[in-house]
């Protein structure tokens, strides 16, 4: 087992998977940490859906695309999940709240879900294994997805994470530097731009340069296209089909 600095440090988003199965000891010791996630209340708002049959991943690939689904060993789905604290109420004869209708209620969820995946990622990453998260997972095709999981009402698609045995090591990518990530006691806005630009000079250095497909993208223009592309999505219709009913 890797140690904690190197699962940490070491770890970048692995796309490439050799064909093999992840042992059964790896995935109890993922499954385990999943269930040891800290979460909102103990309230544990996050369900897991592990995803190995190989049909099944192919029939996701078909509707979100991205080829790590396919590839992988195992694709797990983790939702935000307010079915089984219904159920339980019900069968306790306890008045719920639609806590799952407010802004927090929908925050918690993803939170928890969040969480339970960067636990299963360090976890997968600390055995040796690859991962990549799969966001398209949430906003490809929300609904076809729901239904071919069988999810219940009340739980909703934060993230997919794609597991495997890895065939490739990318370079590290370049993060923003502690000084711009950590703000000593109060938020520090003096000199942010002018070491934004030189990250961002940065990023556009290592595109043009990195091991394997290179880019001329810099940093900021790269992201706001993805955001340019994301205010298209339509999460908040979604997560209402879902029953999210958010008002507040
Ligand atoms: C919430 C989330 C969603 C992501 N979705 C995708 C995805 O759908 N496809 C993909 O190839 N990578 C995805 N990624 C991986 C990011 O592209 C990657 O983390 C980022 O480029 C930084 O690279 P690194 O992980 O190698 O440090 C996602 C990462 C996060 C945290």
């Amino acid at each position: 087992m890797k140690d904690i600095k190197a699962t940490l440090l070491d770890r970048r988003s692995v796309r490439r998977y050799e064909r093999e199965s992840i042992s059964e000891e790896d995935m109890n010791f993922i499954y385990d940490a999943i269930c040891n996630t800290p979460t909102s209340y103990n309230g544990q708002q996050f369900s897991v859906i592990d995803v190995y049959d190989q049909p099944l991943k192919e029939r996701m690939y078909e509707l979100i695309g991205q080829k790590q689904i396919k590839t992988c060993s195992h694709f797990l789905i983790f939702c935000a999940d307010y079915n089984k604290i219904t159920k339980i109420s019900e069968a306790k004869l306890i008045d719920l709240p639609d806590f799952q209708h407010t802004a927090d209620g929908v925050i918690v969820g993803v939170v928890d879900a969040t969480l339970a995946m960067m636990n299963a990622l360090e976890a997968a990453e600390a055995c040796g294994l690859g991962t990549c998260p799969i966001g398209y997972a949430r906003t490809a095709a929300p609904e076809a997805l729901s239904r071919l999981l069988k999810l219940p009402p009340k739980v909703f698609v934060v993230c997919g994470l794609a597991i495997g045995v890895p065939r490739e090591c990318p370079d590290l990518k370049p993060k923003q530097p502690r000084s711009l990530v950590i703000h000593p006691n109060a938020y520090r806005q003096d000199s942010l731009v002018p070491e934004l630009l030189e990250y961002d000079d940065h990023i556009k250095e290592y595109n043009a340069t990195r091991s394997g497909d290179k880019t001329d993208n810099d940093w900021a223009s790269h992201i706001v296209d993805y955001y340019q592309e994301a205010m298209s999505y339509c999460t908040l219709d979604a997560l209402r089909r879902r029953g999210f009913d958010v008002k507040r």
